[in-house]
């Protein structure tokens, strides 16, 4: 089911002029999506955007809830919001995001924090217009969740934060059932855009002048379950990679179970599909994995890394990995010390495991205490890192392809980018650059970054 937003949202909204708001967002490329959304639909209303919330009219927090850390940083600002908003009697205080999913969180929030006006979720983050009037208009308190559907609401205006790469959503929700993961019960079940929605949507953006997309979905290699054209990820990415002004093409998130030879041969065909690959592993110990649900092997997952590293050169891998999941052993945690050390990853993101409410690895015996959680972290993260350096120190005197964001935020004598793999660039080049790709030759490696000159 489609809806014509643009049109609903117009009659809606009352024209708030000189009135400033301020976004704050936690969590993934997803929500950072949606609170560009949001961004689109308070810039239609006649809102501007700044950057301390202490001069907002209208602060809204989108949260996270993937691990308790994120969750707590939410609490501890909403406490903050407490006195700005005795000072300023109108200020407007939203919450809204994944968090606000959860069974009971929401009226949590209501009871604990009075003076929140809006509280919404991710199903019916379209609807904010309609609660801000209400507010607006009536001094309503709104508190309103709804659970997930198959409607996929199209024609939102968006206010991206770059002018040159964009994150276009192809998929929502989530199957998996990841036995840690909150994310199916927050985000609902996988559906999937039409293809002709997603292309349109990239050809505008062409023709706004951006250059990058990455493709985004919880699980990008299911993409096109349920819907009535024959397509699939890789299908997609093909006629993406057709589409004119583009010219550079990322995607997450894979899982590893779902990624196919289809996708691979998919890579190496189509120019524009950059060479990078995240493709999240969570643990090396088949057992571990098995506990997780994540239906493959250590084996399997290197076979698949071993196979796309032959066939697409200057592949960069990177992953997400989980360290103190319950039962996890010393040897099983071993196992993904030595699983990193066979693939070695261009770059890891690495969490300690965080209980979730509601999901079958809370219930789980054999919880790992914190002490070693974060002795078997700070090896992983050891292991992780000299490896990152290490493959970056290859890239001395190379010379790679780099699209120019802009100036350096550290050094403003210099230019900042990324090569087709994804590797962050700063180097000494021509401001006039800024847009286009161009080669740079590497003249110092660092651990996590690159430096270099233009040529
Ligand atoms: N604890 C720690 N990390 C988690 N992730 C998801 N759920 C949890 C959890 N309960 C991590 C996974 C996933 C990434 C987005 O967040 O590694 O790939
Ligand atoms: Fe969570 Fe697993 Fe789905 Fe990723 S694939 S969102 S980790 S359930």
């Amino acid at each position: 089911m489609r809806d014509n937003f643009k049109e609903r949202s117009t009659k809606l909204s009352i024209l708030q002029k000189n009135k400033l708001y301020f976004i704050e967002t936690w969590g993934c490329q997803m929500n950072e999506e949606d609170s560009e959304k949001l961004s689109g639909m308070l810039i239609s209303m006649g809102y501007s955007s700044c950057d301390n919330r202490n001069d907002a009219d209208i602060i809204i927090f989108n949260t996270c809830c993937v691990r308790e850390n994120a969750e707590l940083k939410v609490h501890g600002n909403l406490g903050q919001l407490k006195g700005l908003k005795k000072q300023k009697k109108d200020l407007i205080i939203a919450v809204c995001g994944c968090m606000m999913q959860q069974k009971g969180i929401p009226e949590e929030i209501s009871k604990k924090y009075p003076f929140v006006d809006i509280i919404f979720g991710t199903h019916n983050l379209h609807k904010f217009p309609e609660y801000l009037n209400r507010v607006l208009m009536n001094d309503e308190r709104i508190l309103e969740i709804e659970s997930g559907s198959d409607e996929i609401i199209e024609g939102m205006t968006i206010d991206r934060k770059s002018s040159l790469k964009a994150f276009v959503t192809i998929m929502y929700g989530c199957d998996n059932f990841c036995t840690y993961c909150v994310v199916p019960q927050v985000r609902g079940r996988e559906k999937s855009r039409k293809s002709e929605d997603i292309i349109n949507e990239i050809k505008n953006l062409a023709k706004e002048g951006y250059k990058e997309i990455t493709l985004l979905g919880q699980n990008v290699n299911s993409y096109g379950k349920g819907l009535e054209e024959d397509i699939n990820f890789p299908k997609l990415l093909r006629k993406v990679n057709e589409v004119e002004g583009i010219e550079r093409i990322r995607y997450m998130t894979s899982h590893p179970k779902d990624f196919s030879d289809e996708l691979i041969d998919t890579m190496k065909d189509c120019n524009k599909i950059c060479n990078q690959l995240h493709l999240p592993v969570q643990s090396g110990s088949n057992r571990v994995l098995k506990a997780m649900n994540r239906h493959y092997t250590k084996e399997e997952y290197i076979e698949k890394i071993n196979k796309i590293k032959s066939l697409i050169p200057d592949l960069a891998i990177t992953t997400d990995i989980i360290v103190g999941f319950p039962g996890e052993t010393e040897e099983d945690f071993e196992e993904t010390l030595d699983l990193v050390k066979k693939v070695r990853y261009d770059s890891a993101f690495m969490f300690l495991y965080s209980n979730r409410k509601y999901t079958r690895a809370d219930m789980m015996p054999n919880q790992i205490p914190d002490d070693i959680k974060h002795e078997r972290f700070n090896r992983l993260v050891e292991t992780v890192n000299s490896i990152c350096a290490e493959i970056n120190q290859e890239y001395e005197n190379k010379i790679v392809e780099v699209l120019v964001e802009g100036v350096s935020k550290t050094d403003d004598t210099k230019l900042t980018g990324r090569t087709n793999n994804g590797k962050l660039v700063n180097f000494k080049g021509n401001k006039n650059s800024v847009g286009k790709i161009v080669k740079v030759k590497i003249t110092k490696p660092k651990s996590f970054s690159l430096e270099g000159e233009e040529i």
